[in-house]
């Protein structure tokens, strides 16, 4: 179990393909500065040995595996994250009520209880996917109402884009605002379009701030994370 005592606001998207990429970048980072996401690729090719690894190298883990099944797999696959003791796990919003209930029911009979957030509407989605899945409403009014059905079924948060910062945060006050589409002024855009700096992110009440690319692509990426620490420290 990990012991970090501290409340870093940053996590970092360990977007690797392998265990020996992933390491390189971990030994350089300081558990108790920044977390970590394990996402679909990694976690599928190395598995779950992996995340029990960072965990006693005593970094707090968000499992970003974005589960939306029956009620009951979706509880049980909570189940199994909160049992390898990481600190955050999600769900798709759109699973439902019930699926989000009996995810939070199985997680709140876990000695260890990682925060669980739900996904609203992914930001790749344009007005025209909605509307080929049925859904008539904007992508921002589709966010709000998915948003609105997480906290009443119990979700901690959310995962969101900058750009919905501001409505969610005056929505759901006490939430997790966990925002990915961050750009320090410095830093490549690559492929993220609509992006916000950290100190904005944070300014629009940003929780959590999911960083990639601008720590792992730095030549010194503590030196990075630290540059974002002093900019959101400003905000
Ligand atoms: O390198 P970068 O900072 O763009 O990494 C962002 C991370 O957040 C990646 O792991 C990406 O998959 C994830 N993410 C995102 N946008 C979303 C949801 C997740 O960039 N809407």
């Amino acid at each position: 179990m990990s012991t970090v005592q501290c409340d870093p606001q940053i996590i970092v998207a360990l977007d690797y393909a392998n265990t020996k990429l992933a390491r390189e970048m971990v030994v350089q980072l300081d558990p108790t500065r920044c977390r970590l996401k394990i996402g679909k690729e990694l976690f599928t090719r190395e598995g779950p040995g992996f995340v029990e690894e960072l965990i006693r190298g005593d970094f707090e883990v968000f499992l970003d595996l974005k589960f939306h099944d029956i009620p009951n797999t979706t509880a049980k696959a909570c189940q199994a994250a909160a049992e390898l003791g990481i600190w955050m796990v999600n769900v798709h919003a759109s699973g439902g009520r019930k699926m989000m209930l009996a995810a939070r029911e199985a997680i709140d009979h876990c000695s260890h209880q990682p925060l669980l957030i739900a996904v609203t509407v992914l930001t790749s989605m344009a007005q025209s996917d909605l509307v080929e899945l049925g859904i008539n409403a904007t992508p921002a009014e589709q966010v709000s109402r998915l948003a609105s059905l997480a906290e009443s079924s119990g979700m901690d948060g959310v995962v969101c884009s900058p750009l919905e910062l501001s409505m969610l945060r005056k929505q759901w006050p006490g939430s997790s605002l966990v925002t990915p589409g961050i750009r320090p002024e410095w830093s490549q855009k690559g492929d993220q379009v609509r992006v916000m700096t950290p100190a904005e992110a944070v300014t629009h009440g940003s929780s959590y701030l999911v960083i990639g690319r601008p720590i792992t692509s730095a030549k010194d990426p503590m030196r990075a994370l630290e540059k974002i620490e002093r900019e959101t420290a400003l905000a």
